[in-house]
């Protein structure tokens, strides 16, 4: 069904063995220094050309008029769940989930069941992948106290996630011996949730017993964030390691960022925002309850005002949805039953682009923060940029397009969202993943047209490859 303002698209059949052509034609495009009204030829997998010539030929034309290119949305974390958590989410759901978003490749963390602490579980996962994922995948090696030989040996990952803080799962490294050998000892790039276990400890002891999810955010507070992203920070520094902390909740991080990466040592740091710290505070109890409980707590409109400052002069560079479903059910269990967690790559760039369309940023910047960033943060080769001989990942966006969220319309197996009621103003309306349609006109794919992220830690980083 083509909509006023959809894709108008035009396909001649092609011989088998030959690679398919498809011209894009009409859209501004938003190439890495500047947006351009320009056509753009996908062939087979891979960007083709930017701005052909007329008589350059092709199998197929997508008539874009009105609607903006951009480079798919690289996620750098999620929570999928499988294997062994799939009533919540599994990789089939969550990857639909992704290709209406507009979310063309995931880092996935290693809070599954079992964990991915070891090089049999990462193979397991990416070989699950390769059979379900309608976008592209990459998985996180988890630390434990004890696997740092893992953790050494792991390849076909972006890196090791540090749960330095307990979560969802039983993932913890509290113990500076065993965080002091992770830095010492390995060489991929680290990552951490950072929560210091002990203030929240004691924060839970000082308030005791409570049912009311508000006090989420007292005892997983500002102090934890800040005394644990300290002790990373550290631990990064003296071993001079590659570190990108995850889930900045707090405009007390902001300024301790920003010293990391003006210091002697900035190549070794990036860090990433998510869309519900940002968006909403200990106001939005009242309205979300146990829905917006998440880890790190969500905080104050000041540090909304803050993360959003320290995005916008570059001291954040990665903006994530820490996509964490549990089923409502869970959820509306009495807090502290209901576990932490919220969905999130359905609706992302929407909620971004909502964002853009209300003046706070600008296209570019989503895209900078969404799919440039995060390619570069993690070393992903071919990903996060309109270029000719990148990856045909890529997605069409309406940014006049007006929709309101609703549970009963998330493919994610969760079936709910916090953004749900929420009108927002600009939407994918087209997703390709590898050159393939992978959502088109309210329908998304089911098949695995995802492959394997590359990693070339070699590159080293997002500072070292900045513009
Ligand atoms: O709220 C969260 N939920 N934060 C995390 O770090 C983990 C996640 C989950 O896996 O549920």
């Amino acid at each position: 069904m083509l909509t006023a303002r959809g894709p108008h698209c035009v396909a001649d059949r092609k011989p088998e063995n030959e690679e398919m052509r498809t011209r894009i034609t009409g859209a501004d495009i938003v190439l890495p220094r500047e947006t351009a009204r320009v056509d753009v030829v996908i062939e087979g997998d891979k960007i083709a050309d930017i701005d052909p010539a007329p008589q350059t030929a092709v199998d197929e034309t997508v008539d874009a008029a009105g609607l903006h290119l951009i480079p798919g949305v690289v996620d750098d974390q999620v929570h999928f769940r499988e294997p062994g958590l799939t009533h919540k989410e599994d990789l089939l759901r969550a990857t639909r989930a992704c290709a209406r978003g507009g979310v063309t490749t995931f880092l996935e963390m290693p809070n599954t069941s079992p964990t991915t602490t070891s090089q049999a579980a990462l193979d397991a996962k990416l070989a699950l992948a390769s059979q379900k994922c309608v976008v592209n995948y990459g998985f996180y090696v988890g630390a434990t106290p004890t696997n740092v030989a893992d953790l050494r040996e792991a390849r076909r990952t972006p890196g090791i996630k540090i749960f330095i803080g307990s979560s969802t799962g039983d993932l913890l490294v509290d113990d500076q011996d065993a965080l002091e050998r992770i830095f010492a000892e390995t060489t991929l790039p680290i990552t951490a949730h950072c929560e210091d276990e002990a203030t929240i400890r004691a924060n839970r002891e000082r308030i005791g017993p409570t049912a009311d999810v508000r006090d989420h955010s007292r005892i997983r507070d500002h102090r934890a964030a800040v005394v644990a992203t300290e002790r990373a920070f550290d631990l990064a520094r003296r071993h001079n390691h590659r570190f990108h902390l995850l889930h900045v909740s707090t405009a007390d991080e902001v300024p301790l960022i920003r010293e990391q990466i003006t210091g002697d040592q900035r190549q070794l740091f990036t860090a990433e925002a998510c869309l519900h710290h940002l968006l909403l505070n200990v106001d939005d109890y009242d309205r979300l309850g146990t829905l917006m409980q998440v880890n790190p707590s969500i905080k104050t409109a000041a540090d909304n005002e803050g993360l959003w400052s320290g995005l916008l002069d570059g001291t954040l560079q990665v903006v994530a949805t820490d996509h964490a479903p549990h089923t409502l059910e869970e959820k509306q269990q009495p807090y502290p039953q209901s576990p932490s967690g919220m969905p999130g790559v359905e609706t992302s760039l929407a909620v971004m682009l909502d964002q853009a369309h209300q003046g706070r940023c600008t296209l570019q910047q989503v895209v900078h923060w969404m799919c440039d960033a995060p390619a570069r943060t993690w070393d992903i080769l071919h990903k996060g940029r309109i270029e000719v001989g990148r990856d045909a990942d890529l997605v069409l966006v309406d940014l006049e397009q007006k929709r309101t969220v609703s549970n009963e319309d998330q493919h994610s197996k969760c079936g709910w969202s916090a953004w749900a009621g929420r009108e927002l103003t600009g939407w994918p309306v087209r997703t390709w993943v590898m050159g393939q349609v992978a959502y088109q006109d309210g329908r998304v794919s089911e098949e695995s047209l995802g492959q394997e992220a590359q990693f070339d830690h070699a590159l080293g980083g997002f500072w070292v490859t900045q513009d």
